[in-house]
């Protein structure tokens, strides 16, 4: 575990567009750790979001971290705008036509912290390079682009991987996982080391909002409770 220990991310993609406020509102009362927010350029992934105009519009409702997902092909492009923005942790794809080490620097001339995320069939190896430099390595669950996804069979052992690595290099790196969260593979992405969970359909989906944070905090609880025995 990190020392900031586990947190909650509710994605804010499965939220009421109308209605962002009080979403965000709503999950921070409830005890949400940050927010994640997914922004997507139509050709990195096959669907269109939101840039930063949407992020400083959140950021006035919450002190909360904003962890913001780059699914766009030139992330270097906008990281200045997402940091201005508001925008916390800048999460860029390895899989963007970009330069992690220029990300890097430009990430700590920005004030902000930077993660990478690996889309399902990317070998997880491609981020060790970079690994004692990033805050949050993010693995995907799903093929981005859309919230409501199964979780897909891979993604455990990609999380094992991820955690055996920064165990071995002694490495606090947030170890997060994006897509298909349900309280099952919550629990199960906890015993594998996750340590950062971001949560669409889980929390703005069925139910109350409240109810759904504390049943997916009791899962990741009882998951991590079982990776260190
Ligand atoms: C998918 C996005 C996710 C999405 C997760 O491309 O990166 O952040 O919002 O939604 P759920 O938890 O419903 O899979
Ligand atoms: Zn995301």
């Amino acid at each position: 575990m990190t020392k900031r220990g586990l947190r909650l991310a509710p994605s804010l993609l499965s939220a009421d567009f109308a209605a962002l406020g009080a979403a965000v509102r709503e999950a921070e009362v409830a005890g949400a750790d940050a927010f994640h927010l997914d922004v997507m350029d139509g050709h990195f992934v096959p669907n269109i979001t939101f840039g930063p105009s949407l992020v400083a519009a959140v950021r006035r409702h919450t002190r909360l971290p904003l962890d913001v997902h780059l699914m766009i092909e030139d992330p270097e492009r906008y990281f200045e705008a997402f940091a201005r923005a508001g925008g916390s942790t800048l999460v860029f794809h390895v899989e963007a036509r970009a330069d992690p080490r220029r990300l890097l620097e430009l990430g700590r001339a920005l004030g902000v912290t930077v993660g990478a995320a690996i889309r399902p069939e990317t070998p997880v190896d491609r981020v060790w390079p970079w690994l004692d430099r990033l805050d949050q390595v993010m693995v995907m669950g799903v093929n981005p682009g859309f919230s409501g996804q199964k979780f897909l069979p891979g993604t455990l052992p990609k999380l094992h991987a991820v955690r055996e690595r920064l165990s071995e290099h002694g490495l606090s790196t947030d170890l997060s996982i994006d897509g298909g969260i349900t309280t099952e593979t919550a629990l199960e992405s906890a015993r594998a080391g996750a340590t950062f969970f971001v949560c669409g359909n889980s929390v703005y989906g069925q139910g109350t909002v409240a109810e759904n944070l504390a049943a997916l905090r009791a899962a990741v609880q009882r998951g991590a409770q079982d990776a260190v025995r």
